[in-house]
């Protein structure tokens, strides 16, 4: 390419780039040196020009830079990119290191071969990038321990329902027994009554049980994953009568308890929108877990949604959100599909043994 007689000299135009350019003859010496490269590496151009390309590079990669620059040269390739995607470190005039991105061309003159490096400090860049992944890992810790002492709350008000209200109850019910055979045997209104007040405990402590169950099953403690997704299922079938089909796999050992709770709440949110939004006649549960996986998916033929009506949805809905979160936080997969016969199809995929989420570091006070 030829210049138009009226263009700026090149000098002119490589000495006001902004970003650094350096050229170096075949020994590796430096023969121009931009402004640019000045306030990056801190050093004037009169002292760079002459020295070898080592007073910018740190000493620990000099060998290896040098041979690098050598076979490039050889290759006779015009330009290459320096790095191969991981940064380069420039050595500032004093002593500060940086990370850089650079790129090489070669070009061939009477006087020689000369080697430019166009380059760019990226220590901003890198400093950001390590804030940003820095967050993501404090936020990925947050959200894990407030998944953490959620369920640990709601087991914990599962076991007070369960145990002190429930003995409770079960208490009051002797009582009420007790109290019938004292009863004058004439006395019809009396014992309708005390009849009434055994039916309305029983009631309740059918509504006890079923919300202390809803909280977390004491049986997922108790008996393991399967059973309670069975309880799970036998529950929402007799709750609100949709034919249900559930193939229940849980062989070679119990899933890790983080595991076994992210799949009973999946199912549980699963069925719950079934029941809310569906309209479905039959749904099919498969779970299957193996010693290193766990596969979920829970299946409906009811009228199903459309990507954009999701997306609608999504500020405001919460379920299937949680469900993600808690998925990929156990280094595991959600995906949700609306199949061409119809109907709705949630799939979950997870280790049966992920490593064990980290907490965040909270100081002792
Ligand atoms: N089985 C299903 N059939 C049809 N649509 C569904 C089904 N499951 C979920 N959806 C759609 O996906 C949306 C998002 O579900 P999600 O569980 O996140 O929220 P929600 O059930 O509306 O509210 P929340 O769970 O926060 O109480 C629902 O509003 C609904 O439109
Ligand atoms: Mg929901």
């Amino acid at each position: 390419m030829k210049p138009m007689a009226n263009a700026p000299p090149l000098l002119d135009i490589i000495q006001s780039a902004t970003e650094p350019i350096i050229t170096v003859d075949a020994q590796q010496r430096i023969v121009m040196f931009n402004s640019a490269a000045e306030r990056v590496f801190l050093c004037k151009a009169d002292r760079a020009i002459g020295a070898s390309l080592d007073i910018l590079i740190p000493a620990r990669f000099r060998d290896i830079h040098a041979r690098h620059v050598d076979r490039f040269r050889e290759t006779g390739v015009s330009e290459r990119k320096m790095g191969l995607g991981s940064p380069l470190w420039g050595l500032r005039a004093n002593g500060e290191e940086f990370p850089m991105e650079a790129s090489i061309s070669q070009t061939h003159s009477a006087a020689g071969v000369f080697l430019s490096i166009f380059l760019r400090d990226i220590t901003e860049r890198e400093r950001v990038s390590q804030a940003l992944l820095a967050s993501r890992d404090e936020l990925t810790r947050l959200s894990n321990a407030l998944l953490h002492v959620r369920e640990q709350e709601k087991k914990h008000i599962a076991r007070e329902l369960h145990d002190d209200l429930g003995q409770s109850l079960t208490a009051l019910t002797m009582e009420l027994a007790e109290l019938e055979t004292r009863l004058p045997p004439d006395d019809a209104e009396l014992r309708g009554r005390v009849e009434a007040i055994r039916h309305l405990t029983g009631l309740t402590f059918t509504s006890l049980r079923r919300i202390a169950a809803d909280l977390r099953p004491i049986m997922l403690d108790d008996l393991g994953l399967a059973a309670a997704v069975e309880w799970l299922v036998s529950n929402f079938v007799s709750r609100y009568g949709i034919d249900t089909d559930a193939q229940i796999e849980v062989d070679q050992g119990e899933p890790s308890k983080l595991v076994a709770t992210a799949l009973f709440r999946t199912v549980q949110e699963a069925l719950t929108n079934i029941a809310k939004h569906a309209q479905a006649t039959k749904v099919r549960v498969q779970l299957s877990c193996s010693a290193t996986l766990c596969t979920l998916v829970v299946q409906d033929n009811g009228v199903g949604a459309t990507p954009a009506s999701l997306a609608r949805k999504l500020p405001h809905a919460l379920g299937l959100q949680g469900i993600r979160e808690r998925v990929r936080l156990l280094h595991g997969d959600v995906s949700i599909s609306t199949p061409r016969n119809g109907g709705f199809r949630l799939k979950a995929a997870l280790p049966a043994q992920p490593p064990q989420p980290a907490l965040p570091h909270w100081e002792d006070t």
